[in-house]
């Protein structure tokens, strides 16, 4: 906290100032004769009041500073305050029998330092899992908090992505190796491709290209440096080309999902086949937020759009990732305490295109 650090500068001038002037006054009266004059009396007094109203004036700041310093302790335990039986903690399985938290916290479009924040604070209010990626530039913050938060490597579920740009064997490796060394870790709990084509050709085929990351990912994935693999962005046939190559399946299909663009094709063949849907964007990147039909089912169970949005990928099995830079959001992200009745559901899973129309997202 910057202004408690300025007070506390001030506080070793003042002090310091204070000390020299009382220092001053008692040696004029122990080095002079200064009984006989009257200029050296005053001005020994002078520096002793002077001397003293410095000191006084210390005292209280090291006070406020003492203050200050409880207040931001305070903020720090509201961090805490999440109750351990609100946490959303549940995880999901997936087929390889890996578990992972039911809620991640997103960071695309979180600059270094606030991602650092936010990971920290999601860290601290329970959150075990984080999504990043290479392109995010912030998979350093990622790391860091992780280190500052105390928490043990084994304890957080993190996910990353080889950029959609790279394609084949040799550069997902090092773009791989780039990341473990940005997180400061030895292994990734879930590594995927970040989309089937680079973001400016969109819709390209890639196939052979993919197919080379896979087997790359799955060699890392048998050394034990992933624990689960995946896909981001991949239709039916992008994923079935990757496991007639391979004999492999995806764990994940990470896809722009949230109310009124629930993608089915893919979200069924994906659930049918065992692969886990994670719904990216689950706010629509915050369109949702000003929808009036949505705030009226928000009033309806007196919560947040955000929850409504958050129990409706829950309850489509699916796993959202919120993102957010902001405390009290990340908290409300987490602890999700509405229970959409089914008939809600059903209107809602009748939405379409009430948020953007656009269906990838980088
Ligand atoms: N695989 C992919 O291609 C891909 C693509 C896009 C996203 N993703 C992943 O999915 C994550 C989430 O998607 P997203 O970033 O598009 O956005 P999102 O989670 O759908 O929405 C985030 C926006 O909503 C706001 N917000 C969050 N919680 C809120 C709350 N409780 N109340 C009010 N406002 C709230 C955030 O603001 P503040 O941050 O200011 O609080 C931010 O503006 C990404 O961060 C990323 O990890 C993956």
């Amino acid at each position: 906290m910057k202004l408690i650090k300025i007070i506390n500068s001030i506080v070793i001038i003042i002090l310091s100032l204070s000390i020299l002037l009382i220092l001053g006054s008692v040696s004029i009266k122990l080095t002079t004769n200064y009984n006989d004059n009257e200029n050296l009396i005053l001005a020994s007094k002078i520096l002793l009041i002077i001397g003293i109203i410095l000191f006084s004036l210390s005292i209280v700041e090291i006070i406020l500073a003492f203050i200050l310093q409880k207040v931001k302790n305070k903020k720090k335990v509201n961090i805490n305050r999440v109750d351990k039986k609100e946490k959303n903690m549940e995880n999901y399985k997936l087929y390889n029998g890996i578990l992972i938290p039911k809620i991640g916290l997103g960071t695309w479009q979180s600059a270094y330092d606030d991602c650092y924040n936010a990971c920290l604070c999601a860290l601290k209010c329970g959150y075990r899992h984080i999504d990043t990626a290479l392109v995010y530039e912030n998979e350093g913050a990622v790391g860091k908090a992780l280190e500052d938060s105390g928490l043990k490597r084994e304890e957080v579920f993190i996910t990353t992505k080889l950029p959609a740009e790279f394609k084949g064997y040799e550069i997902t490796k090092e773009k791989f190796n780039e990341s473990l060394k940005n997180l400061k870790t030895d292994y990734i709990d879930l590594y995927l491709i970040h989309a089937p084509w680079p973001w400016s050709d969109q819709g390209g085929n890639y196939e052979e290209g993919n197919i080379e990351s896979w087997k790359a990912m799955i060699e890392l994935y048998n050394e034990g440096k992933i624990k689960a693999i995946g896909v981001s962005n991949f239709n039916k046939e992008q994923i079935e080309a990757l496991i007639k190559a391979t004999g492999v399946k995806p764990m994940v299909n990470q896809i722009r999902y949230f109310i009124g663009n629930t993608q089915d094709e893919i979200t069924k063949y994906c659930q049918e086949n065992d692969i886990l849907v994670e719904a990216y964007s689950p706010l629509a990147t915050g369109e949702l937020l000003s929808k009036d039909i949505l705030n009226n089912i928000a009033k309806k169970y007196n919560t947040t759009i955000s929850q409504v949005c958050l129990d409706f990928c829950l309850k489509n099995n699916t796993l959202p990732l919120p993102k957010s830079i902001h405390e009290e959001r990340i908290i409300d992200n987490l602890t999700i305490k509405i229970d959409l009745k089914e008939e809600d559901m059903e209107e809602l899973n009748k939405l379409y295109h009430i948020g953007s129309t656009r269906k990838y997202r980088s």
